[in-house]
């Protein structure tokens, strides 16, 4: 029993009792793959062969390993063993346990276009009284001995997306998120790789967890020394009891693999989330104003308006006015909550300012905060009762703020209707939708955990403004990159990576993200120097063209710049423009840093953009050859580094060529002898565009 993907074959081996055993995931193999899971049998184990490598690890079926369902009946029927299985074409496994009254089916897909499978449990409760569930998996992908490293991409608020490497000899890896959204610290990802691993050099395996709240993924050293991942939502107690004849179906987790090193498994994911996850925007996507590090909670609806007058002439094509426009909202300690617009900042409301805009031919954008209130709010005020919380517990706020119960049927009402009135009101084509703090012991009004019923709301939000106004993109966006996983990105059209704009840290929190999220999803801009959050300097051309790869925007009051930046500003944002079709359609290439030098890219069949970049000073005194990947190896291609790029006075000759007509070379040249670059100080970097011309 298999799938077969692009390059991969997910093999099942079915069992006479029980789930089917995982015998392989990787690369693709021929037909015909019988007997491959005859395996050796070892003294002092069970006397039946039992298969470790279980699509779904259960507790009552001799494994010793960490159980894909944890669920119970008062105590009793705890031991779950499905027995009864059915298979419904390659893509439905259908299961009983007879005995625990308990059916179980896990919906696999691999699509035959590229590299990812994914996989959903879901659970029926066939006795006639309640079962409680602790935990359900998703479902389990098996890595084999080779996946000697596990990378993880955790970090801090304006830190995320940290790779990190670790190597589990034995035992497990527990990755588990508890803060009730996807977390700046333990993002659900997990990727094991061969040995050192590299950029374009090594075998890789990622699963993912396509869902916005609290998760888990484990992963098992197996006897023989593959790796079960086991992936799955984390419940907390009480949170889950089926009543007789009620299911529970599971977030999908996403697993895809690859032999091309990191940026082919970065590939093999870009593939599937523009093919089967993404709701693509009408239009390119809208280079962006973000109002917030420019203006702060100090709007002034005169300088915004020229605000915009400017970002238009920078060509600039959307204006989204962040936080500060609701009525005490000053600062972050009142006013959220609130949807209407403050009269003291905007007398006549948010229609002139948002009419300027359209009128410039620009979007117009608004951020808000849909999940939550400030205590001093009108909306917490009036109905204190709908914040989450546990009767006799403290409530804890972060940013002077708690979590609304949206799962309650009242609640979800009132800001529905406030968020759908403005949209109906302003000509409103995006919304930037934060998510600023964890969740804390969140109670619903009964006193139940409401964790993962609060996730569920707010996709039935997302869902429900996205089909009223069909037009609409949303951003998510969570204190930055804190809600980016692929539960979210299937009903939102960009995620707000980090709020840290330095451009140095953004090309550590590029490189982790960019694992899963293709470079048009992630929004990138061009802050003030020195930076707001690391204090840092850095040249416009610098924090450019870090953002050119991904989503760019721009998040600085414009009308500060220099008539010298204006002009610069406008040439990165004219030469993004030209290049998007490339960047955000094309195949993702990365090369390993090379003397502090790294090179991350974008290949279409006629074009190619690379991002070079010096995070360090080199300790060499000359640059290494700067190679390319992937080229066609015969095809000839026209090399530059195109304006609003300028040499530096010292350039040799062939690096004035670089920077005008362009230097013509094959492929295959470019890609393996690779050629002589300008030399680059630490924190700058160059854009270079490559036309293939035969
Ligand atoms: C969060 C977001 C920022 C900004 C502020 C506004 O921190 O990540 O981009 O919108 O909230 O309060």
């Amino acid at each position: 029993m298999r799938l077969d993907g692009l390059n991969t074959t997910l093999l099942l081996a079915p069992r006479a009792e029980g789930l089917p055993e995982i015998v392989h995931w990787g690369a693709r193999i021929p037909d015909g793959a019988d007997g491959l899971r005859d395996r050796a049998r070892a003294n002092n184990l069970l006397d039946d062969d039992i298969a470790e490598a279980s699509l779904f690890p259960t507790v009552g079926t001799g494994l010793f390993r960490s159980p894909a369902l944890v669920a119970h009946r008062a105590g009793r029927d705890w031991s779950a063993a499905f027995t009864e299985v059915e298979y419904d074409g390659a893509l439905r496994i259908a299961a009983c346990d007879s005995a625990a009254r308990l059916r179980l089916v896990l919906d696999i897909s691999l699509p035959s276009d590229g590299d990812v499978l994914s996989m959903r449990a879901t659970l029926s409760n066939e006795g006639d009284t309640p079962l409680a569930i602790d935990h359900l998996a998703s479902g389990a992908v098996r890595m084999p001995p080779e996946a000697t490293e596990l990378r993880t991409y955790g970090g801090r608020w304006a830190h995320e997306f940290t790779e990190a490497a670790t190597t589990l000899h034995d035992g497990s890896l527990l990755l588990e998120n508890r803060r009730g959204r996807t977390s700046h610290d333990r993002f659900p990802l997990l990727v094991g790789t061969t040995a050192g691993c590299g950029e374009a050099v090594g075998t890789a395996w990622g699963v993912h967890l396509g869902w916005s709240g609290n998760s888990r993924i484990v992963a098992d050293r197996l006897g023989d020394g593959s790796l079960l991942a086991l992936t799955g939502e984390l419940l907390v107690a009480g949170e889950v009891e089926l009543a007789a004849g009620e299911s529970l179906t599971t977030p999908a987790l996403y697993a895809g693999w690859s032999d091309a090193g990191m940026a082919g498994l970065s590939r093999a994911f870009h593939a599937y989330a523009r093919a089967h996850l993404l709701q693509m925007p009408a239009t390119p996507r809208l280079v962006t104003l973000n109002t917030w590090e420019g203006t702060y909670f100090a709007h002034d609806e005169a300088r915004l308006m020229r605000e915009a007058t400017a970002a238009a002439a920078l060509g600039i094509e959307r204006f989204v006015l962040d936080d500060g426009w609701m009525p005490a909202r000053d600062h972050d300690h009142a006013g959220l909550g609130d949807w209407t617009v403050d009269p003291a900042k905007y007398p006549n409301g948010l229609g002139p300012l948002a009419r300027h805009v359209t009128g410039l031919n620009m979007q117009f954008g608004l951020w808000v905060e849909p999940e939550m209130a400030n205590p001093d709010s009108v909306a917490l005020r009036d109905h204190p009762e709908a914040a989450l919380s546990v009767a006799g517990r403290e409530r804890r706020l972060s940013r002077h703020q708690l979590v609304l119960d949206l799962a309650e049927p009242a609640v979800w009402s009132r800001v529905h209707a406030a968020l759908d009135k403005l949209l109906r009101e302003l000509p409103i084509g995006y919304l930037k939708w934060d998510m600023n703090r964890d969740l804390v012991a969140a109670g619903d009004a009964a006193g139940r955990p409401a964790y993962r019923a609060q996730v569920h709301a707010t996709y039935a939000l997302m869902d429900r403004l996205r089909a009223d106004h069909p037009a609409l993109e949303i951003e998510s966006c969570a204190s930055g990159g804190a809600r980016a996983d692929w539960g979210v990105l299937a009903r939102t059209q960009r995620v707000w990576t980090s709020d840290c704009n330095d451009a140095l840290e953004r090309l550590r929190i590029q490189r982790g993200a960019a694992r899963l999220l293709p470079p048009e999803v992630m929004g990138s801009h061009v802050a003030a120097s020195p930076n707001h959050q690391t204090g840092r300097r850095h040249t416009l051309a610098f924090r450019a063209a870090v953002a050119m790869l991904c989503h760019l925007g721009v998040e600085l009051d414009p009308l500060e710049l220099t008539d010298a930046e204006t002009e610069e500003l406008g040439g990165w944002i004219a030469l993004h423009k030209r290049l998007r079709p490339v960047l955000h359609a094309g195949r993702h290439v990365a090369a390993d840093a090379v003397d502090g030098r790294t090179l991350t890219g974008v290949v279409s069949d006629t074009h190619a953009v690379y991002l070079v970049a010096q995070e360090v000073a080199p300790a060499r005194p000359h640059p290494a050859p700067l190679r390319l990947p992937g080229l066609l190896a015969d095809a000839r291609y026209r090399l530059r580094i195109p304006p609003p790029q300028r040499p530096i006075a010292a350039a040799s000759y062939g690096h004035r060529a670089l920077y005008g007509e362009g230097v013509v070379h094959a492929g295959g040249t470019l890609a393996h002898a690779g050629f002589g670059p300008p030399p680059l100080r630490p924190e700058t970097a160059l854009i270079l565009e490559l036309t293939r011309e035969g």
